[in-house]
């Protein structure tokens, strides 16, 4: 990549990766087809298709962004090392084959880039409804006769392991109550599907979530909602740029606190019916503190990129992250760019310098390769990234997204 364009253009924001997972996840709690509109075509959905196939769910991909997925018959009850290892969600197979089939067993996904990630509180709940769950040569072994509802207080409002446990109390006996449940607009998402697929459930969105069990579900056609995170990073690329970025869109963009860094950055940000437009007007961006939170904090999965804003803005910033212990690995390769940053525990201290210079870099993780991509956007000269394949994880036809909002950006 080269920096040094201004970015001025129009991006098509692509169907949400943390939506599309837990509900490709759900068509395992039917025999029915469930199929997907606004899917994209992401490292992570192929394989947890892949993952599908393997528990004996015929995928019919025919349409581009768009899958039927049917599990009638299963093969498997087991989520391989290989595929777990490459994508951490595999574990929300875990909730839907012990809802529907009464055994699962899932590769223990281990530590990640961004810290230990446990799930400790997926295995928890998943007993308290009556789960015999075992961890037994690297895998979690978890039989059930039938699981029951019951009331569910999670120490901490997880994302996948809201979405986990809805999906095994669906089908279960009685009623289930998540305290403290993740609030991400992607949680509402998969509970909208699992409600049109026949489940009962309310509260999806708020802290209280209540699902009542019910005999069975059917199929049903569901359009994924616009990923909050790609646009973001679309956003914080016109304001580092000081350029103009229109994003458009189906569905609702939830973008949240984002909206507010990126004005507090000095940002234009309009917005309307499927589209937000960003204008920097040529302006250089000022810092902007931002510490991490769930929803409707401020997401993890921004941090990176607000940490590579900071590094061009004028002033000083603070950024924190609460969620993750250890997701700051982008602050050394982003320092090899010229970037001023002190790490200082669970934050960091970013001194915005003017420019940047391209250097080679390595991403380490998703939204880590992200914020390397935006620094390489305002660096003098060249920036080779190595391990793009982190990106494409997330991120959707990423280059020829950038080309189009005139980014000097190659695949090599
Ligand atoms: N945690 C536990 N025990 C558990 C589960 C979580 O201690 O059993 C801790 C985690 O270690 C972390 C905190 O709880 O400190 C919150 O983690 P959470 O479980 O909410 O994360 P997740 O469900 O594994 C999802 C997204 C992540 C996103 C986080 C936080 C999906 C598929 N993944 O992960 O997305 O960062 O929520 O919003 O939805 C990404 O897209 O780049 C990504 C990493």
């Amino acid at each position: 990549m080269s920096g040094g364009r201004t970015l001025d253009g129009e991006v098509v924001v692509s169907g949400a990766k943390n939506a599309a997972l837990p509900m490709l996840a759900a068509s395992i709690l039917s025999a029915e087809p469930l199929r997907l509109g606004n899917l994209p075509d992401l490292r992570d959905v192929h394989t947890m298709l892949s993952l599908l196939r393997i528990l004996g769910a015929v995928v019919d991909g025919a349409a581009p962004g768009s899958a039927s997925v049917r599990l009638a018959e299963p093969k498997s009850f087991s989520a391989p090392y290989d595929l777990v290892r490459t994508m951490r969600a595999s574990i929300l197979v875990l909730g839907p084959l012990l809802g529907r089939f009464g055994r699962a067993d899932v590769s223990l996904p281990g530590g990640c880039a961004i810290g230990a990630r446990p799930i400790d509180m997926h295995v928890n709940a998943l007993r308290s409804m009556g789960a015999e769950v075992e961890m037994r040569g690297g895998y979690i072994s978890a039989r059930s006769n039938g699981l029951r509802g019951a009331r569910i207080d999670l120490p901490l409002p997880t994302v996948t392991g809201t979405e986990n446990i809805m999906m095994a109390a669906v089908l279960a006996d009685g009623d289930t109550v998540i305290e403290n449940a993740a609030r991400e607009p992607e949680v509402r998402d998969l509970a909208d599907c699992l409600n049109a697929m026949g489940a009962r459930i309310s509260g999806a969105g708020e802290s209280r979530i209540r699902i009542s069990g019910v005999g069975q579900l059917r199929g049903a056609e569901r359009e994924i909602l616009p990923d909050r995170i790609e646009a973001g990073t679309y956003l914080v690329a016109g304001a580092m740029t000081g350029g103009r970025v229109a994003l458009r869109f189906r569905g609702e963009l939830a973008l949240g606190e984002v909206l507010a860094a990126l004005r507090n950055a000095g940002a234009d940000v309009r917005r309307g019916e499927g589209f937000v437009e960003l204008d920097m007007g040529g302006r250089r961006p000022r810092s902007v503190n931002v510490a991490t939170a769930p929803w409707p904090g401020f997401p993890t999965d921004m941090q990176a990129q607000f940490t590579a804003l900071n590094a061009i803005a004028s002033g000083h910033a603070l950024v924190r992250e609460n969620v993750f212990e250890q997701r700051f690995m982008h602050v050394a390769e982003l320092r090899r760019l010229g970037a001023d940053i002190e790490p200082l525990g669970r934050e960091v201290l970013i001194r915005g310098v003017r420019r940047l210079q391209g250097a080679p870099v390595m991403a380490t993780d998703l939204r880590a390769s992200a914020s390397l991509v935006l620094a390489a956007l305002v660096a003098e000269g060249e920036t080779v990234i190595h391990r793009v394949y982190h990106m494409d994880r997330g991120y959707e036809r990423i280059e020829d997204k950038f080309s189009g909002l005139g980014a000097e950006i190659r695949r090599v």
